[in-house]
């Protein structure tokens, strides 16, 4: 008999022949995203023994202890498959938003409504817009479609909507906006939104994703959802992983018309969002407190941070969100 000792044999390597031709360059191109490492990963590496993790902006207060509750109450289920509608929470969704199921699309976090909407409206040759830098998956997920990316750079920080309605053309399917926007926590108001919708080609979907909404507080902040009625080429992505603290169920939800919805649900894997993300994100909608706990905790923080940057003497970008933007003046690994 052979033993094949495991430890010992090496990495399996070889290139195949998947993917031949243009899409070899453009495919091994795409840079993969590189999360924040999880704490536990940093203490074994560095033989630490108290981590806080600044990287993915979570909720530090953790989640709603009533969404705990439901995912104890619902542990011993878990042998059935999630209810592929997302019934429930859906219905208490629509309920909270003034809104019907059919304008709702649940994801496995809201990273995974940005794939099925890449996935449904760009083809090889089509083009995306979005501001430089902005989150990357909007990148990564056009790039996975074979289109082509217009990065339109930041003007103070913030998007800068002039430019990107003149990146539109004809080849234009899809337009990202970050409000607030993912790095610099900046956002872009109703005025000007309401703007530069007038420049958007009703052929062209615009992604107002919102993952920080909740956070909020410059009264300028465009209610999107009010922009629906006159805009069906529009859709709003939410989450429950920042201001609720369910980062580690991966729970997000898109709104838009039915017609766009229906597009994406011809997407969507049956089962994308588990049960226990389904209980704990009902619960979660319930409990208020944690919601104004942890914009309580945020504000402090925010006051804190720009008090004591101010003494350091260290320049920010003042935050919508539950992040940061800082100038180190050094390169941001070595500090
Ligand atoms: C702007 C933005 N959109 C989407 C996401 C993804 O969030 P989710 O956990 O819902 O997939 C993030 C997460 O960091 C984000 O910053």
């Amino acid at each position: 008999m052979k033993i094949i000792n495991y430890k010992k044999r090496k990495p399996l390597s070889g290139r195949n022949e998947f993917l031949t031709g243009q899409e070899i360059s453009d495919i091994y191109k795409i840079k993969v995203y590189q999360p924040g490492k999880p704490i536990e990963e940093v203490k074994r590496e560095f033989g630490l023994k108290n981590v806080i993790k600044l990287a993915s902006n979570e909720n530090p207060l953790g989640p709603s202890p009533k969404a705990v509750e439901a995912i104890r109450g619902y542990a011993s289920k878990i042998n059935f498959y999630p209810d592929g509608g997302s019934y429930y929470l859906k219905k208490a969704l629509g309920e909270k938003l003034g809104l019907k199921e059919e304008n709702i699309i649940l994801g496995n976090g809201s990273d995974e409504v940005i794939s099925l909407i890449t996935r449904i409206f760009l083809q090889k040759g089509d083009q995306a817009i979005m501001g430089d830098p902005s989150f990357l998956m909007y990148k990564i997920d056009a790039q996975l479609s074979q289109a082509k990316v217009a990065s339109v750079p930041l003007k103070n920080f913030r998007l800068d909507l002039p430019e990107m309605s003149k990146a539109i053309s004809s080849k234009t399917k899809l337009i990202f906006i970050s409000n607030p926007n993912n790095p610099t926590g900046t956002i872009i108001t109703e005025d000007e939104v309401e703007h530069f919708l007038k420049d958007v080609p009703p052929r062209i979907l615009t992604v107002f994703d919102e993952a920080y909404y909740e956070y909020v507080e410059d009264a300028n902040y465009p209610q999107s959802i009010d922009l629906l009625d006159k805009n069906s080429n529009i859709i709003i992505l939410r989450t429950f992983s920042k201001i609720y603290g369910l980062a580690g169920l991966r729970v997000g939800y898109g709104i838009g018309s039915p017609e766009v919805i229906d597009l994406l649900n011809k997407a969507r894997p049956p089962f994308n969002v588990n049960s226990l993300a389904q209980v704990a994100a009902l619960a979660s909608l319930e409990d208020e407190d944690q919601v104004n706990q942890s914009k309580s905790l945020v504000r402090e923080g925010k006051e804190f941070l720009y008090s004591n940057l101010r003494r350091l003497k260290v320049s920010f970008i003042p935050t919508q969100a539950n992040f940061i933007l800082i100038k180190i003046g050094k390169k941001a690994k070595d500090v």
